[in-house]
């Protein structure tokens, strides 16, 4: 598993089994602005719920992640200590051709949006194939992903952090869609020089570099990156 801790360096991961059996790989996902790291089980979970799966139970390496009591007790999930010799682990990557716009339409049926009501989608380009993303809510509303962030943080624990290209972004209840300011601060740490399709609810798009999405974003040379 590849975590992105560039800050800290802390080795984060864990593994959510899903109802179907699965496993849902989550690592840390770091920010240089450090609210906006996604935690191991945060992201697991969150991948874990963007395919349509239940989380069930959670390995998790020291240390722990913050908050593994609330994910814990929202899904009643246990704790376990050992995994299987060759878990099945879930592969987010979507190989081969596919149909972009029917793909982002097909995937609003795994939004999880029992709050808003608003489903976004999201396909990551990556050298393999494309990887997806939708939005989760849970009860804490400031814990859930975006579908961005689900992306990213799928494609980074999968080893694909330094193959990522563009991200196409879609909202079919948003009359012009574009990434909240949450995002395009991790899109800016994460993919700078990329661009985002942005995909309408009124059937048109629009592309973006991240650079210009974020002008003058935060970034300074004294917090120090580890490697
Ligand atoms: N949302 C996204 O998935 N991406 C964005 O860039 C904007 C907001 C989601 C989060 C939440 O589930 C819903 O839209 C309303 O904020």
């Amino acid at each position: 598993m590849n975590s992105y801790a560039p800050f800290s360096e802390i080795e984060e991961y864990c593994l959510v089994e899903g109802k179907s059996g699965l496993f849902y790989p989550g690592t840390r996902i770091e920010n240089i602005s450090f609210p906006l790291t996604i935690s191991a089980v945060r992201a697991a979970i969150c991948s874990c719920l963007a395919n349509d799966d239940r989380p069930v139970s959670i390995f998790q390496n020291e240390p722990v992640s913050e908050l593994l009591d609330f994910w814990k007790h929202e899904y009643n999930i246990k704790r376990i200590d050992k995994l299987p010799d060759s878990p099945d682990l879930f592969d987010p990557l979507i190989k081969g051709d596919i149909n972009l716009m029917a793909t982002l339409q097909d995937l609003t049926n795994n939004c999880v949006t029992p709050h808003s009501d608003f489903p976004v989608t999201a396909l990551l380009e990556t050298d393999n194939g494309y990887i997806a993303g939708v939005n989760i809510e849970v009860s804490a509303w400031s814990l859930g992903l975006c579908a961005e962030r689900t992306a990213i943080s799928r494609a980074i624990t999968a080893g694909y952090g330094d193959k990522l290209h563009r991200m196409h972004i879609y909202a079919p209840k948003g009359d012009f869609i574009s990434p909240c300011g949450s995002c395009r601060q991790v899109l800016s740490d994460i993919m700078p020089s990329q661009q985002v399709i942005l995909h309408h609810g009124n059937q048109t798009s629009s592309t973006h570099f991240v650079k210009d999405l974020l002008p003058y974003g935060f970034t300074s040379s004294s917090i120090k990156r580890k490697k």
